[in-house]
């Protein structure tokens, strides 16, 4: 099926303790085979995210073994298809695909995934926009659904320069919800505004309570989705009316949610959480395959996401710490293909 023979040894970045930057090291390794229902896909370019800086410090969802290879998301070409593919097997042969894999990872110059997870490129979104083509912009297609479907007009999102936060933005604005941005810093507030954001507020001001919690009752503002955790949580809860809801989807901050008790007991407000694979695990094959197609269509508008960096494999270690230093203003990426 492909044009170059697959070699026996490729470079890999491994993970040897859950110690962030420092346990990353450049190994050479055996190339994976494809397993059943797999496929093997040569790596072009992938991505580092928040969740990426997470697992590598051991604060994800789950742990993998050591030594594992990080890396859940990227872009490649399938170049070998696993025993019990079937059809979509033999349709993803030789084809360039979005790929997300919760096994060994993608920051290599091979890797496999389940066959459901490599999602055929179309032609006119690039390997490098494709490394970045399935966890935010699908994330930001699901918020705003959620958002929608409970008749909401108005909702605030934290980190809000976020690649997310501006895909949630401008989805929201297609779709006639607007979104409220909450950064940080005001160099933040600056860069949203001049993204067509209307309302940003900066945390950091000394008047940001009174900021946000006359806005909240001005617009009636019932939801906010969080990504940085600790004391947001409960400054949005407490400055939202009764009845309003926070979902939390990250943990920049990497500190436990706070909550009032009373504003869950006498003001029945609610803390919960998004993540995305439950997401799209509840959507049968057909839901997904329209989903992917929407984000697909939108990729090089709405949904896409600019790039500050791009380094070789090899340098991944220095990658990662460039990402941990400054995420705001396009993401980093690793092109193993690149020397
Ligand atoms: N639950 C899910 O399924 C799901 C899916 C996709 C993404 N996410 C989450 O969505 C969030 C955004 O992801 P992304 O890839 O769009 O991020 P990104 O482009 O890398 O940007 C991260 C942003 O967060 C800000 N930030 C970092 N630490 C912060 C803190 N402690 N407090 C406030 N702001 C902070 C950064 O600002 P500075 O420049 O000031 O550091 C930057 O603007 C992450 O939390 C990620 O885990 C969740």
């Amino acid at each position: 099926m492909t044009s170059t023979p697959i070699p026996e040894q490729m470079t890999a970045i491994i993970l040897e303790s859950y110690d962030g930057a420092d346990a990353l090291r450049v190994v050479q390794r055996p190339v994976p085979r494809p397993g059943p229902k797999e496929v093997l896909v040569k790596v072009a370019a992938a991505s580092i995210n928040p969740s990426d800086l997470m697992f590598i410090l051991g604060l994800y969802g789950f742990k993998k073994p050591t030594p594992t290879v990080p890396g859940f998301e990227g872009s490649g070409t399938v170049v070998a298809v696993g025993s019990g593919t079937g059809l979509m097997g033999r349709y993803l042969a030789g084809k360039r695909v979005a790929c997300v894999t919760q096994q060994d990872g993608l920051w290599a110059e091979y890797t496999t995934t389940t066959v459901n997870y490599a999602l055929p490129l179309d032609e006119a979104v690039s390997l490098e926009q494709g490394a970045m083509a399935v966890v935010n912009p699908l994330t930001a297609v699901a918020l705003i659904d959620l958002a929608k479907k409970a008749g909401h007009q108005t909702v605030i999102n934290t980190a809000a320069a976020s690649a997310l936060g501006l895909m949630l933005h401008r989805l929201g604005h297609q779709q006639g919800i607007e979104v409220v941005g909450i950064v940080r810093r005001p160099e933040q507030v600056a860069y949203l505004k001049q993204q067509g954001m209307t309302h940003v507020l900066d945390s950091s001001d000394p008047d940001f309570h009174r900021q946000i919690r006359d806005l909240c009752h001005q617009r009636h503002i019932h939801l906010a989705f969080d990504a940085v955790g600790g004391e947001l949580p409960r400054q949005l809860l407490d400055a939202m009316p009764q009845h309003s809801r926070v979902t939390v989807y990250g943990g920049l901050s990497q500190q436990p949610v706070q909550v009032d008790v009373g504003a869950l007991i006498f003001e029945d407000k609610r803390v919960d959480g998004f993540w995305l694979p439950p997401w799209v695990g509840q959507k049968n094959l057909l839901q997904n395959f329209l989903v992917w197609r929407r984000a697909q269509k939108l990729m090089l508008t709405t949904l896409k996401t600019e790039i500050r960096q791009r380094y070789p494999l090899a340098k991944t270690p220095q990658a990662v710490r460039d990402y941990e230093s400054q995420m705001t203003g396009g993401k980093v990426l690793i092109m193993p293909g690149e020397r």
